[in-house]
């Protein structure tokens, strides 16, 4: 699978931070991953969009992470940013994170992020901390392989399941 990861994060674009959130994803990710592609960006509406575009378009991501920026502060935009690039959105999954990452901590009410498809990508806000970055993965990782062969065009990969 190719995976596209991008860092939103205003200080980390600075330097003023290190991001570990995107090598936390990587890791979540390692056992699917057979190429990766990684920006680092602003929290800017127009920057977000812009990798998110070019990861699906021109890099060909099978799913892209976006990590940061879902939350209530005045410059969390990644929400909206990945809005105006999708083409159907996918409500279950951040459902299910929020669903999951409540028993955790309250907090989890507290991100904004969505889940869409851009052509054969699809593109999912994760919260910005390496620690939620990987309680919200571990939810998503049992049915990406599915999402994405489903996406690809291969309905078999449903098997037994059609007609229950
Ligand atoms: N989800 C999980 N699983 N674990 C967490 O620690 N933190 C929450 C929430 N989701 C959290 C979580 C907090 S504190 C915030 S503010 C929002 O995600 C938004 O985070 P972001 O602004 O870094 O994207």
């Amino acid at each position: 699978m190719r995976f596209g990861i991008i860092c939103v994060s205003d200080r980390c674009f600075a330097g003023e931070r290190e991001d570990k959130s995107g090598p936390a994803i990587a890791e979540c990710v390692s056992a699917l991953m057979d190429a990766e592609e990684y920006r680092l960006v602003p929290d800017e509406k127009d920057c977000i969009a812009g990798a998110i575009t070019e990861l699906s378009d021109l890099f060909g991501a099978d799913v892209v992470f976006t990590t940061g920026g879902t939350g209530f502060a005045p410059r969390d935009v990644t929400p909206e940013a990945t809005l105006s690039v999708i083409e159907k959105t996918v409500p279950g999954i951040p459902e299910a994170i929020r669903v999951k990452s409540l028993e955790i901590t309250d907090r989890a009410m507290l991100s904004r992020a969505v889940c869409g498809i851009r052509g054969k990508t699809l593109i999912i806000n994760l919260p910005g901390s390496p620690k939620a970055v990987r309680e919200s993965i571990e939810v998503v990782l049992p049915v990406l392989e599915h999402a994405v062969e489903t996406l690809g065009g291969n309905t078999q990969s449903c098997g037994g399941n059609y007609g229950r």
